[in-house]
């Protein structure tokens, strides 16, 4: 018997599927677990669901499915946008067949962790066919796609999105906007009757993405309300939305934004969407651990310690030359790098940036014997070699675009506006991919390459495909990812870093293909103390690279001392973005101890769980990362301003075990103090250097510590270990 409701209940998630009346899914709860429920529960739950009819609107209770249908009477943002010549542009899908993997009782079919239904509906009429793939993960986070398949005579599809309820009660919105070295600047509003939408029509994910759309209960923190975000995993165009309407009913969704005519389909062509993620918690903290936990249980989630990297992008720039760069090398191991990316200006003609993409041969002239010695002097230290590519991209002024000026994306007979010198390479044109893929497979046979920078470092504007002119930035996006695939199955243990401008290309797509995001070209650490702060609400942190750059900021032109540079970047994907033979002795010194010490924590910097406290005042944020076991954590106290008050009082630290008792250390490296009186608390043990304090966790979360006096732009470090359990 088909399953009229099914319940997916895993990583203290619950989502509720109606499948009544053989329509279209929709989601009568989908928030915190329900428990072990009977099929009379579901029936009733899925009763509460059913609004009454209100005046003035269709006699049916209308219901809003996961593909929503106008034919419900719903007046919200259909799913399915598209016509054949006028027609079909308004179907009623009706399921035809429900797979779930497991038999339903008395019409419920119950999944628990990695649930996955299958849903396949019809419209006859429309000559069109839906199939949903709908999974709850064992972390409890929700992902959807839809497929459509066109029966009939050719199909124009301009829409396929997907939407998830979300609760009358959640009317507040957070999303990110940014731009380049500022991404994922967080914005709040309310969520008015109406469209709350952000467009990502850039070609690529955008600086200014929203990166997670969420709605949650008025007030909601890191530790309070609950939440609901929508993310669209896709590099392309794109859209995320919430939506209210005037009857209450509240979604929220996205999906790829299809440009005019881009998605044509003849009889029996289909198309799929992106998956659509939908990410329940308990406050922004249990949301971003939920997301987490689920990336890290990937099997292609990186699992040995996350190398620590120099890049000598700011150390040298264009300008490469052997014997710097090899005095890189020497300063980079001697700290305690383990891994040295050689950036933008090795190939052909690449001076600086206004010539050379495209032409992915090393420069003779640089290089005359290859990048092999630079490589053999970097792995003789003990180092991995990365190398940076941009491989959908070409400057105007290449030997590749002068050879097929017709592999430039292009529309109306006309090239695009240039940015940054360069234009993009269809990678949709089969033999402009082969060209790409085979000089790319061609220096990684010939050099010892164990990581990739994969930049991308412009927009996709008029992205046509000659000579037609036709949309392309759908084909493109799935290029560029089928090129990262093909890549790493023939390089098997090949990483691949998502670069585009800094942090323009930062999704759930592109990380089923890489395995760390730049997360900005801005190293300035206030700058990443909110950048690491928010990308985090996505990305686990080690995901995110994170480097220790020099003491003058080249972005922002503000200084910082190299504590602060470090404590901000010791908590991601470590790095060193510095011209190391320019640095003092004493300098050298405290990064190899700042890198010694990110080595010996990593396990739990890398695996434990991310904790944020709300903030007791805006200049003081508390974070910290906690080991899934509760033995030991890291907290970081952050002065990101001065305050009108000093000092600033108890802080509460969450995330511990209650019933444990532990001792809290400050971390003795660095001089957050500068020389200011540290509160008595940190040598309760009477001893020459401080020793910290024994409280229970319970203590710590409800109590809390003074928290010291401190300079702004400076970090104070807290280790956290587990003394004893108690009684
Ligand atoms: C982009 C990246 C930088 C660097 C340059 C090289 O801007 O974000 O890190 O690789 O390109 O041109």
């Amino acid at each position: 018997m088909r399953p009229e409701l099914i319940h997916l209940t895993a990583g203290g998630v619950s989502v509720l599927l109606d499948l009544r009346g053989g329509q279209l899914p929709t989601i009568a709860h989908w928030g915190e677990s329900l428990g072990a429920i009977t099929p009379m529960e579901a029936d009733a739950i899925a009763l509460t669901d059913v609004r009454p009819v209100a005046p003035s609107s269709p006699d049916e209770p209308m219901r809003v499915a996961v593909v929503p249908e106008q034919r419900t009477g719903w007046t919200g943002r259909p799913g399915l946008s598209g016509s054949r010549d006028g027609q079909a542009w308004s179907p009623w899908f009706r399921v035809t067949d429900v797979q779930t993997g497991v038999d339903a009782v008395e019409g419920l079919a119950t999944l628990a962790a990695g649930g996955a239904v299958r849903v396949v509906a019809r419209d006859d009429t429309a000559e069109l066919q839906l199939e949903l793939a709908i999974e709850l993960s064992d972390a409890g986070v929700l992902r959807a796609s839809a497929t459509l398949v066109n029966l009939g005579p050719t199909y124009r599809l301009d829409e396929l999105s997907l939407a998830f309820p979300v609760p009358a009660r959640a009317r507040e919105t957070l999303d990110f906007a940014g731009r380049w070295a500022k991404e994922r600047t967080p914005q709040r509003g309310t969520l008015p009757v109406g469209t709350h939408l952000r467009e990502g029509r850039r070609g690529r994910t955008g600086a200014d993405a929203a990166t997670m759309l969420i709605v949650g209960e008025p007030g909601f923190g890191f530790a309070r309300g609950e939440v609901w975000g929508v993310h669209v995993g896709f590099s392309g165009n794109h859209q995320h939305y919430a939506e209210r309407l005037a009857g209450g009913e509240q979604v929220i969704g996205g999906g790829e934004l299809l440009l005019p005519g881009e998605l044509v389909l003849h009889t029996g062509d289909s198309y799929r969407t992106p998956w659509i993620f939908g990410v329940y918690g308990g406050g922004l903290d249990d949301q971003a651990q939920r997301l987490h936990r689920h990336l890290r249980a990937r099997p292609q989630h990186p699992r040995r310690p996350r190398p620590v990297t120099l890049n000598v992008w700011e150390a040298v720039y264009f300008d490469h030359d052997f014997r710097k760069l090899a005095a890189l090398a020497d300063r980079a191991a001697a700290v305690g790098v383990e891994r040295y990316v050689l950036d933008d200006g090795w190939f052909r003609h690449r001076r600086d940036a206004r010539a050379g993409l495209g032409d992915w041969y090393v420069d003779e002239e640089i290089w005359p014997a290859g990048l092999t010695p630079l490589i053999d002097h970097v792995r003789s230290l003990g180092m991995e070699f990365g190398l940076w590519f941009e491989p959908e991209m070409v400057n105007p002024d290449s030997d590749l675009a002068r050879a097929h000026p017709e592999w430039i994306m292009q529309t109306g007979g006309r090239l695009p506006v240039e940015a940054r010198h360069q234009q993009v390479l269809n990678l949709g044109i089969p033999e402009a991919y082969r060209y790409v893929r085979d000089r790319m497979v061609d220096l990684l046979s010939s050099n010892e390459i164990a990581y990739i920078k994969w930049d991308h470092n412009r927009d996709l504007v008029d992205a046509g495909t000659a000579p037609s002119g036709a949309p392309g930035v759908h084909d493109q996006t799935e290029a560029a990812y089928r090129l990262m695939a093909e890549l790493k199955e023939r390089f098997p243990g090949l990483e691949i870093e998502s670069c585009s401008s800094g942090g323009a290309r930062v999704d759930l797509g592109v990380i089923e293909h890489t395995d760390r995001v730049w997360v900005s070209d801005c190293n300035d650490p206030l700058e990443r103390q909110e950048m690491m702060r928010w990308t985090q609400q996505l990305l686990p942190p080690e995901l995110l690279g994170a480097h220790i750059a020099s003491e003058y900021s080249h972005t922002t032109h503000r200084t910082h001392d190299l504590g602060f540079r470090a404590a901000s970047a010791l908590f991601g994907h470590l790095g060193v973005e510095w011209d190391l033979t320019t640095a003092r002795e004493t300098e050298l010194r405290q990064l190899a101890e700042w890198i010694a010490f990110h080595r010996e924590n990593r396990a739990l910097l890398h695996g434990g769980e991310l904790v944020r406290m709300d903030p007791m005042d805006p200049t003081l944020w508390v974070s910290g990362v906690v080991a899934t076991d509760r033995s030991r954590a890291l907290y970081a106290f952050a002065y990101v301003g001065r305050s009108d008050a000093a000092p600033l009082g108890r802080v509460t630290l969450r995330g511990l075990d209650d019933d444990t008792l532990y001792r809290v250390v400050p971390v003795a490296l660095g001089d957050p103090s500068g020389g200011r009186p540290v509160p008595p608390w940190f040598d309760a043990g009477g001893a020459d250097t401080p020793t910290g304090i024994e409280l229970t966790g319970r203590t710590l979360r409800t109590v809390g510590v003074q928290a010291p006096l401190s300079f702004p732009d400076r970090v104070w470090l807290f280790q956290v270990d587990a003394a004893a359990p108690r009684g």
